[in-house]
């Protein structure tokens, strides 16, 4: 496994890879769990190689957001990688990565990059399109691989390639959980022992909500009802919104329909968690 730090050593090691065959790219920001790494198998069926970045990207954290606690291990991340058999690992410096500083010209979510998240954490979006764009730039992959953990990132990026004809082929793999139901996370690695317990309301709700529906319940914000009713119960959360949205254009529903999407984001202690569940 290569393990390229700057631009050049990048280059140098996809040559051979493009000379191989196709190239799938996985974008992560390390502190890497079995979530990622189900994302490298992903890649590995729909390329040849498969290239991981490692890269906490500042433009994507708001004044105030978790930049500088966000956890880090590049050696444990680069044994893991090295274990699935990546081919080549990207690592940059964040002046590697923007040489001239913050770029001027970016990618504009657009109406989409306003709904739920996005209307909590304003330039979130905007900052992982233009990371995401200038990787594609950096890699050139066939492929790129996202996780429907971070639902309505994976639908803007597909949108991305799409709007702006990428000619990237984006997989999507399914939010790997910890037994209790917990998504994995990265930031999970910040709760502590009472918040860890109060985290797994997240994931109890959302099956709640899935429950509701199950037993006719078909009204969106009776459905909600349920879902606020499970995660009252959990004292360490705090609900920023619930929504079940459709399912691409992530505008909310009034009557929820099999395809449309549960998604939920709440404060556990100082940690913003998001979960989301197709129904
Ligand atoms: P990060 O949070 O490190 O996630 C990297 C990829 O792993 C994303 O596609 C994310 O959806 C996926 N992922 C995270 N947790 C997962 C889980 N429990 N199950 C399945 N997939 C999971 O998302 C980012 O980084 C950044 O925004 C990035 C795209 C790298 C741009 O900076």
């Amino acid at each position: 496994m290569i393990v390229a730090r700057d631009r050049g050593a990048l280059s140098d090691a996809l040559e051979p890879l493009r000379e191989r065959g196709t190239v799938a790219l996985v974008p992560t920001m390390g502190y890497l769990h079995d979530g990622h790494l189900s994302l490298v198998d992903i890649a590995r069926e729909s390329a040849d190689s498969v290239v991981v970045s490692i890269f906490v990207n500042p433009l994507q954290f708001g004044v105030g957001e978790d930049l500088e606690t966000y956890p880090r291990s590049e050696e444990h991340d680069l044994d893991r990688l090295r274990e699935r058999g990546v081919e080549v690992v990207f690592t940059p410096t964040v002046p590697e990565m923007y040489p001239d500083g913050d770029p001027i010209v970016t990618v504009s979510p657009g109406r989409l990059g306003r709904r739920l998240c996005g209307a909590f954490r304003p330039g979130h979006f905007a900052g992982v399109l233009t990371v995401v764009a200038r990787l594609f730039g950096l890699v050139r992959p066939d492929a790129a691989a996202f996780g429907q953990k971070d639902y309505q990132q994976a639908t803007l990026i597909r949108r991305m390639v799409r709007d702006l004809e990428m000619g990237v082929e984006v997989v999507t793999g399914p939010i790997v959980r910890e037994a209790d139901g917990l998504a994995m996370s990265s930031r999970n690695a910040n709760l502590t022992p009472a918040e860890r317990e109060s985290a797994v309301g997240l994931s109890r709700a959302l099956e709640a909500g899935a429950d509701a529906l199950a037993t006719g319940i078909t009204d969106a914000p009776r459905v909600l009802d349920h879902v606020r009713a499970v995660l009252s119960g959990f004292d360490l959360l705090e609900l920023q919104y619930a929504e079940v949205v459709d399912a691409r254009s992530l505008e909310t529903v009034d009557v929820v329909r099999e395809g449309n999407v549960l998604a939920l984001a709440a404060f556990c202690g100082t940690t913003r968690l998001i979960d989301n569940r197709v129904l």
